[in-house]
């Protein structure tokens, strides 16, 4: 096989484009995302300068001449500019010098086409904008976009019980809080329960951003907004710090906004102003902001994906969601609370859940937590036409799932009768150790948490079976 053909072929059925160029930025390999953004094809492309491509951007604003300035990578970067045959573009870009023996060969980039994300996102704060605007005009404060109240964070359990009662009190209070939780298990939910329970915020705008979602730069100017005439070429709009104004700003999985961003996030905090991106002057914002994470904070604050200084900002009032199989009681309730809430939309009449049912539901390990409980309450009585949910009407479901769980951690059967108790246990244990790593593609932390064992604990079991993290877990 010819491996240049090979990588050549590779390179050609990606969705995104590539460009190489050598170290004077003339390019020598060219090819176009989909949607033929740049508007041109590789025989044009090749033997020309990148300038000469795109003519709208100079040595300082061009990625290539910048990365082989500077020999060092430029990673999602959104530019703006006008192609080849004249229309505006939006890309996101990573671009990657080649060094060999020390010495810059050229550079290569990576561009995906942002266009029509950019028209939806400036849509999306526009509408965003339209509709806080008019819901002030009407006085309809509670347009607010939040729906959930305490009443709705439903569990008896000691946990449950003394979080509500924990947020009920801070509810009032301007401080940040700082969430952490599994996934589904109610971040979301207590995070509106908060908002509605603010009596100064309840009927302003609660906004909602999972900090995930977007690259970087998108992101920074839909929090920060964007003055026009900026660098980015976008119009002047204000972000969701502004347009949460008076209310709450609730930003998931906070954890993955760049340093960049949370150094800029902690500003907003201190100074309680923020600045549009490329503007002179800032503006006084007064909005209750609300992080959350589904990992410990302290964890990724060691593993320096949350900074320290953000963190300490953050934790002022502290909240913590345990999961569902640290409050085994609430199982119960909350079945039937879904039973209830699904008979209504549903428009059955489901009495309730058999004993043997019941008793799979208490012992599984529910990693999705209540929204996994949530969907498997709702989907079975959307295929049964009794009045109870019986062991049958489940048993699938949790079979797939036990029977991964007792895969290699089987206990031998009676008719391999065991030689010797030490040995055995051993080889059970980490048969369960394997497993819950496996499951965590290599995360201790989390696998520490599936097997309820303190992480310190985790780390001298790992040990004391010398399981090889990168050969036994892939
Ligand atoms: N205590 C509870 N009582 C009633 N419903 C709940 C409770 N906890 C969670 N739910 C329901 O479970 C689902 C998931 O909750 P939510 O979206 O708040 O979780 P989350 O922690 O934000 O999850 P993720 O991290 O995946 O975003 C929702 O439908 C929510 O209404
Ligand atoms: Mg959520």
């Amino acid at each position: 096989m010819n491996y240049k053909r090979l990588l050549e072929l590779i390179l050609l059925n990606l969705d995104e484009g590539i460009i190489v160029t050598d170290a004077n930025a003339d390019i020598t390999f060219y090819k176009e995302p989909a949607t033929n953004i740049g508007g041109l094809d590789s025989r044009t492309a090749i033997g020309k300068n990148i300038l000469d491509v795109f003519p709208g951007l100079t040595p300082e604003t061009s990625t290539f001449y910048n990365v082989i300035k500077s020999k060092k990578p430029i990673i999602e970067h959104i530019q703006h500019y006008t192609n080849f045959q004249g229309k505006k573009v939006s890309t996101v870009t990573s671009t990657i010098p080649i060094v060999e023996n020390g010495e810059i060969a050229g550079c290569f980039e990576v561009f995906k086409d942002l266009t029509q994300v950019m028209d939806l996102s400036e849509k999306i704060m526009h509408l965003q904008e339209q509709l806080y605007r008019s819901s002030k005009r009407k006085k309809e404060y509670n347009v607010s976009g939040a729906i959930y109240t305490f009443d709705n964070i439903i569990g008896e359990s000691g946990p449950i019980l003394r979080l509500k009662e924990k947020a009920k009190k801070v509810a009032e209070s301007n401080s940040p809080v700082l969430v952490y939780g599994e996934t589904g298990t109610g971040k979301e939910l207590l995070v509106q329960a908060l908002h509605n329970a603010n009596l100064k915020r309840k009927n302003k705008p609660f906004i909602a951003q999972n900090c995930a979602a977007l690259p970087f730069n998108l992101l920074e100017s839909i929090l920060f907004g964007t003055a026009d005439g900026s660098f980015t070429g976008a119009k002047n709009n204000p972000g969701l710090f502004e347009l949460a104004h008076g209310g709450t700003l609730y930003l998931d999985e906070v954890n993955s906004l760049n340093t960049e961003l949370q150094a800029k996030l902690l500003r907003v905090l201190q100074d309680g102003v923020v600045r549009r991106v490329g503007a002179v002057g800032t503006k006084e914002v007064d909005v209750r902001i609300i992080a959350s994470t589904n990992e410990p904070p302290i964890e990724l604050v060691e593993k320096r994906l949350l900074r320290e200084d953000l963190y300490y900002r953050l934790n002022v009032i502290y909240l913590e969601l345990p999961p569902l199989r640290r409050r085994r009681e609430d199982i119960s309730v909350l079945v039937h609370h879904f039973i209830e809430k699904n008979n209504k939309h549903l428009s059955r009449r489901i009495k309730g859940i058999s004993e043997e049912a019941m008793k799979i539901f208490d012992e599984y390990s529910w990693p999705g937590n209540v929204r996994e409980l949530e969907h498997l309450v709702e989907s079975t009585m959307n295929l049964i036409d009794k009045d109870t949910i019986d062991l049958d009407d489940i048993q699938h479901y949790f079979e797939k799932r036990f029977k991964i769980a007792s895969l290699d951690t089987k206990p031998p059967s009676e008719d391999s009768p065991v030689k010797n108790l030490n040995e055995a246990v051993y080889k059970y244990e980490r048969g369960l150790l394997v497993k819950a790593l496996k499951a965590s593609k290599g995360n201790i932390s989390m696998a520490a948490r599936t097997l309820g064992l303190p992480k310190q604990t985790m780390h001298n079991k790992i040990k004391k079976h010398s399981i090889k993290l990168t050969k036994e877990i892939d």
